[in-house]
């Protein structure tokens, strides 16, 4: 049997990472995170100096991109080449660089091809994949597809818990710059046809797995 996706899309900061990871450690499932993968080839552009703004610069270090990633939802860590870029990659000079290596059409390409292999030699019955472009481009056929979302200031809030570093008011105009150059690539704030939406807003961390945890159940 083929290995099932379940697709997870949503903006920055709707929880959809902490959430789709948890779902898929309850189901036994495998959990991928594409973002992560974006992130990684920002970085990798970041370390060989590259301007990420060049889209051709930017297309020359994909070539050379040795990038792994752990599936197991207990056991999550990225690599590129032989760097352990697990902590790395959550740096804000990495959040303001990513959306533009992510808005190159043949890294976005690549990628896909990528997710698609990662997905199909799990060993698991299914893989929850979490992204922009999961339920409409990555893996349109998935038996369940979710967008996730959450009001912009909640959103705004919940990372800024998450980096904690920083003043939060920073934290909330990287999060909305970031959303829109992200939204010129991919439209991740409105749902496609046959998409569930589930809106975070109200709900906490657990309440936000059980709505996931009840679509997939449904789904399957
Ligand atoms: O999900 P996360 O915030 O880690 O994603 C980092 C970046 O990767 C996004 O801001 C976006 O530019 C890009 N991305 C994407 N398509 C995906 C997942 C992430 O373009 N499926």
């Amino acid at each position: 049997d083929s290995v099932r996706t379940i697709a997870i899309d949503g903006p920055a900061g709707s929880g959809k990472s902490s959430v789709s990871k948890e779902v898929a450690r309850r189901l036994g499932y495998g959990y991928l995170d594409t973002g992560a993968a974006y992130r990684g080839l920002a970085w990798h552009a970041l370390e060989h100096g590259i301007d990420t703004s060049d889209s051709s610069a930017v297309l020359d270090v994909v070539g050379d991109f040795d990038y792994a990633i752990s599936l197991d939802p207990d056991d999550y860590w990225v690599r590129v080449g032989s760097t352990d870029v697990t902590e790395a990659i959550r740096e804000p000079r990495v959040a303001d660089a990513v959306s533009g290596v992510a808005r190159v059409p043949a890294v976005r390409a690549s990628v896909t091809a990528l997710f698609r292999a990662l997905v199909a030699a799990s060993t698991r019955a299914a893989v929850v994949v979490e992204g922009r472009d999961i339920t409409t481009v990555v893996a349109p056929d998935a038996p369940v597809r979710i967008l996730l979302t959450a009001a912009p200031e909640v959103r705004a809030v919940r990372r800024s818990k998450e980096v904690a570093t920083q003043d939060a008011a920073a934290v909330a105009a990287a999060l909305h710059k970031r959303d829109a150059s992200d939204a010129k690539v991919v439209d991740f704030l409105t749902a496609a046809p046959g998409v569930t939406v589930v809106d975070s807003t109200d709900l906490d961390f657990e309440e936000t797995v059980e709505a996931v945890l009840a679509v997939v159940r449904a789904g399957l």
